[in-house]
């Protein structure tokens, strides 16, 4: 039994054409996982990789050599000197809240430079004051300037926001749940030039989240100071079931650790318990993983492109994250795409997503994606945040042709409500 008996022609044209797309991007796509794959390759044997460190530690965590060398495998593979690699990061956002609370200080200043950070940042920054002890509620302030509308850093709004006391400077490297270019490496770095010429004394923070290995450079290859970013994304190779990571100069790194655990004892503790050879090994996989769901995201534009839908990143895009957004233009449209493409995960497919609050968001967010690690983006999953023009995120894929297969069963789901164009 197959997962359709047979497709309506427009769908199956529209299938026909995605997989001519996929076809003619083919040898550029694995250019980058060659790359990438003798990269991480190549870190785990420099440092030496043995089957001890492969097995977690209990208590305190102490001495802990798997923890030490999983750290500087990391550091290796992002560029950066430094690496705090830790189950006991709860998501991607735990990790940046860390790293943000590990650096600044009362009185200091940031500014995003491109746009409003990702919405779960808005309680940590305060842009959405709660009480419950934002970064502003303990004096730091904080400041973001647009994207041009053509996706550039708007440098000269950038050189009158900067403030003496302008500590930081965030970059969000993906799009995030906002219809924006995300930017390519070759742009962060043209950043870092400019910050590094008249402003050398602030920090340049990178959200890392979704980036990772989609490119050939990291942050850290470029001068980046300090990046972090989640496991259940792109670097725990869909097998990490928990955890995220910090990154960077060894001394931004250290303030981070001191802020995760307590001042005073850093990243020297921290058992690792079961996960520690997941995380070596999705480390390992994460090449592929990256570049099935790259595969996967270059199918789903041109799909949706074909079935009259606005994409972004459009179809011939430079690929510099995971993400596919697909502009549904309407709430109905946007649950019944998820709700096709639930139905073809291996877990869960006989669940009804429906619309709801989340901690951390203020629209209603709905969600598809039947994942072995609850809420792993990694192995694909696709949602949003229900509000105008009702945009849906795609995002990972542990293989091409699952990617596939969902977003065909999601324009079926819109077919038979008669929601296709
Ligand atoms: C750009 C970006 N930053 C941060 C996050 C937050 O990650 P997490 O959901 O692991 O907290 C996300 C989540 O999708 C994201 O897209």
């Amino acid at each position: 039994m197959l997962l359709w008996e047979e497709l309506p022609r427009l769908i199956s044209e529209a299938v026909e054409h995605a997989e001519a797309v996929v076809q003619s991007r083919l040898s550029d796509l694995s250019e980058i996982t060659e790359y990438n794959h003798s990269k991480v390759l190549y870190a785990f044997q420099a440092e030496k990789v043995t089957g001890y460190h492969l097995t977690g530690t209990t208590g305190y965590g102490l001495g802990d050599t798997g923890r030490e060398v999983l750290d500087r495998v990391m550091a290796r593979i992002l560029g950066a000197e430094a690496a705090l690699v830790r189950g006991q990061f709860v998501s991607g956002t735990h990790a940046i809240a860390t790293a943000l609370y590990g650096v600044l200080r009362p009185g200091d200043h940031f500014l995003s430079v491109n746009g409003s950070p990702y919405d779960t940042l808005e309680e940590v920054i305060g842009i959405r004051e709660t009480g419950q002890g934002s970064l502003k509620e303990f004096g730091v302030s904080f400041d973001s300037i647009p994207l041009s509308p053509d996706g550039e850093i708007q440098y000269a709004l950038l050189e009158k926001a900067i403030q003496p006391n302008t500590k930081m400077i965030i970059v969000q490297r993906s799009r995030g749940y906002a219809w924006r270019k995300s930017l390519g490496i070759d742009k962060i770095s043209e950043l870092v030039q400019f910050v590094r010429a008249h402003y050398p004394q602030v920090i340049i923070f990178v959200d890392n989240c979704y980036g990772e290995l989609v490119e050939k450079l990291e942050p850290g290859d470029i001068g980046v100071d300090l990046m972090a970013g989640s496991l259940i994304k792109n670097l725990g190779g869909t097998l990490a079931p928990t955890g995220g990571y910090i990154a960077g100069k060894k001394e931004y790194v250290d303030l981070a650790a001191q802020r995760l655990t307590a001042p005073g004892i850093g990243g020297e503790v921290g058992a690792t318990l079961e996960w520690q050879r997941l995380f070596f090994q999705g480390l390992f996989f994460s090449p592929i993983t990256v570049s099935e769901a790259v595969r996967g995201a270059v199918f789903s534009a041109a799909f949706w492109q074909a079935l009259g839908f606005e994409v972004s990143p459009e179809v011939e895009e430079q690929r510099t994250d995971l993400i596919q957004a697909v502009k549904l233009g309407s709430r109905e449209r946007m649950i019944a795409f998820c709700q096709g493409l639930q139905k073809g995960s291996p877990v869960d497919s006989f669940i009804l997503p429906i619309p709801a609050g989340m901690p951390g968001y203020e629209d209603e967010v709905i969600m598809a994606g039947g994942t072995f690690i609850q809420g792993a983006t990694s192995e694909f999953s696709a949602d949003g945040p229900l509000r105008e023009p009702f945009i849906v995120y795609q995002q990972g894929g542990f293989s091409y042709y699952y990617v596939k297969f969902g977003n065909i069963l999601a324009a079926l789901s819109l077919f038979e409500k008669d929601l296709l164009k």
